[in-house]
């Protein structure tokens, strides 16, 4: 079983600038409810109880949000307003939230390797990346899926693909492999961010991994790749090479809330859904 979600959390933003100056990305609502508070929505759904965020300078707010306001508890207390607190207070009754921080911005895969002290060796766990916003609405959410076939393959780290457009490759680990089952490929090669000419195939990682703790000591030895930056998708790749990698075609809906045209789909979808 994953018990454990890993939310790096530490990014600047800066493509939402200036709301993201004070505020953490995480925190930008899509409707009502953070970006953040969606991903542990999903992280709970797929069984996990403790969620591990690593956050950066700025992103206290992050801290406050998974914990009692008692001003505010006992402002609303016994009115009508109260109900508004229903679904943040459910969230904090299933799980609990652990925090530390990444001094410097090297790459997600830095990020990941700074949440070690948080995860631990025992045990597979989740990555979340709550700017990837998904949703299934007729049935399990993307985590969910994941943790059902990690259950059966409980040796490989899983990451969740779709296809893209070729042209988008650049913005996207890209992975190619062998099916092996229907959705599901073994995974022998994996680049960050190819040039479209580059790419071996259009099939995108999405912000959802579920990693085996092997993958700590790998990105110690990582070195910095595109952008300078250490890539989760560089460990994978040594992972791979053993086999240990698959990649899942999820069922659902995501929106890449990292940008202003996704965020404002997602808001729409997400409205037209409650109404
Ligand atoms: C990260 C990963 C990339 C993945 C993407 C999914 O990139 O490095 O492999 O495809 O998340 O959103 P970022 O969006 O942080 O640049």
């Amino acid at each position: 079983m994953i018990k454990k979600c890993l939310f790096p959390a530490a990014g600047y933003g800066t493509r939402f600038l200036p709301a993201t100056k004070a505020i953490p990305k995480e925190m930008l609502p899509v409707l009502t409810k953070p970006l953040l508070q969606y991903g542990v929505e999903e992280a709970i759904e797929a069984g996990c109880d403790t969620m591990a965020i690593v956050t950066g300078r700025g992103k206290r707010a992050i801290e406050d949000h998974f914990d009692v306001s008692y001003e505010l508890e006992h402002q609303i207390k016994g009115t009508s307003k109260e109900h508004y607190l229903n679904e943040i207070r459910s969230v904090m009754d299933k799980c609990t939230f652990s925090y530390t921080r990444q001094i410097e911005m090297k790459g997600l895969g830095h990020a990941i390797l700074t949440g070690e002290t948080l995860i631990g060796h025992e045990n597979n766990f989740a990555v979340i990346l709550a700017d990837d916003l998904c949703d299934n609405q007729k049935g399990k959410t993307v985590l969910n899926q994941m943790a059902e076939i990690s259950k059966r393959y409980p040796n490989c780290c899983i990451v969740a693909i779709e296809e893209i457009p070729k042209e988008d490759t650049n913005k996207y680990g890209i992975v190619a492999g062998k099916l092996i089952e229907e959705n599901l490929y073994k995974i022998d090669t994996m680049v960050e961010k190819p040039s479209p000419k580059d790419a071996p195939t259009n099939l995108a990682i999405i912000g959802r991994y579920i990693l085996i703790p092997e993958i700590f000591d790998i990105l110690k030895d990582t070195t910095p790749g595109i952008g300078g930056e250490i890539q989760i998708t560089d460990a994978l790749l040594t992972l791979a090479k053993k086999g240990k990698v698959l990649a899942y075609k999820f069922s659902g809906i995501r929106f890449d809330c990292g940008s202003v045209d996704g965020f404002v789909e997602a808001t729409n979808y997400f409205y037209n859904k409650q109404k």
